[in-house]
């Protein structure tokens, strides 16, 4: 008996019942990767079930270990140890050629998330030091590196502390993720006590160490949002190269640039805000216009005003909606 299976972009071929589908690959002249010669030991055969993985025999005992260490999705198979049930799939080969043989199994890229890109539900969070530059330019560089780097163990401790994620750094801010190994409403969570660890582990530090020996004080803006993104690892060689894409980032980033207009140090969507168990209080909330999206964005503000203004230093609360402005 045999079955007929698509490889896409390449052809449509069939399959024996006893045939693997490396086997029946073969025998139809595609040039698939088996360096393993079909032992389920080097993952070189790997495809992506692109439909019917509910077709296929579930994976030997030698393809569940591997798919334990590497931490396949569900759509990744090996071509070696999967046999095709019925009509109707159609798979993809992962590695054509020895460019993505270098990338995907003689590199480390195998061992992290999102090898192959995936869809993900995330928090996002965006942080960045808001007035490090009059600090820059009036400070001893030795002094500026070693408070930089206090001031970003600071941001790691409590983003690691609540497992996030940082995906890039950039000057004095960086970027961080919540949810790669948890549901999306435990991971705004997560993202949210980890700002509020954040300003309150950065006011104390303020308190004994930056004002009194540098008569300065560091602020934050910080901006969470949470949407579907686009993770993947593009593996170059460097080291932890987890890329995170799409929309929403792009809005978190903007909510953490829009702190400085709203005059709060901790800006949430309204989205994300609807995710939290228990909401933290809000001095109010805001619309903003994003570039490209005709209705305004809602935001909540659950920071505080930043300090040097009118309203911190009176010790003011904002009461209702700022004004609306462009990112
Ligand atoms: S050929 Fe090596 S794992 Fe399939």
């Amino acid at each position: 008996m045999s079955f007929s299976l698509k490889f896409k972009g390449e052809k449509a071929i069939p399959v024996e019942k006893e045939q693997t589908i490396l086997q029946a690959s073969l025998a139809a002249g595609i040039p698939h990767y088996h360096a393993c010669g079909g032992k389920g030991q080097c993952t070189t055969c790997r495809i992506m079930v692109l439909t019917g993985k509910e077709k296929l025999t579930p994976p030997t005992g030698n393809e569940q270990v591997i798919r334990n260490i590497k931490k396949f999705p569900a759509n990744i198979r090996l071509a070696c140890q999967t046999h095709v049930l019925e009509d109707g799939v159609e798979v993809q080969r992962l590695i054509r050629d020895e460019t993505d043989r270098l990338i995907f199994v003689d590199g480390n890229v195998a061992d992290t998330i999102g090898e192959i890109g995936e869809r993900r539900k995330l928090a996002l969070f965006f942080i960045d030091v808001r007035n490090f530059t009059p600090f820059l330019e009036n400070n001893l560089p030795f002094d500026v590196i070693h408070l930089m780097r206090r001031i970003l163990s600071i941001f790691k401790n409590a983003i690691v502390q609540y497992n996030g994620e940082i995906i890039d750094t950039a000057g004095d801010g960086l970027y961080a993720v919540f949810g790669l190994d948890s549901k999306i409403r435990e991971a705004v969570d997560s993202a949210v006590l980890a700002g509020f660890k954040i300003l309150e582990d950065l006011r104390i530090y303020n308190n004994t160490y930056v004002r009194p020996y540098f008569n300065h004080t560091f602020e934050v803006g910080i901006g969470v949002h949470a949407g579907n993104v686009v993770v993947g690892n593009v593996g170059i060689g460097l080291s932890h190269n987890l890329t995170v894409m799409g929309y929403p980032v792009n809005i978190a980033a903007r909510l953490q640039a829009a702190t400085k207009e709203l005059n709060n140090n901790f800006v949430i969507s309204a989205l994300a805000y609807r995710l939290l168990k228990k909401p933290p209080y809000s001095l109010g909330c805001g619309h903003l216009n994003l570039r490209g999206v005709s209705s305004t964005y809602e935001v909540q503000l659950i920071g505080h005003p930043y300090l040097g203004t009118s309203n911190a230093s009176s010790g003011k609360l904002l009461s209702g909606p700022p004004d609306q402005f462009l990112l």
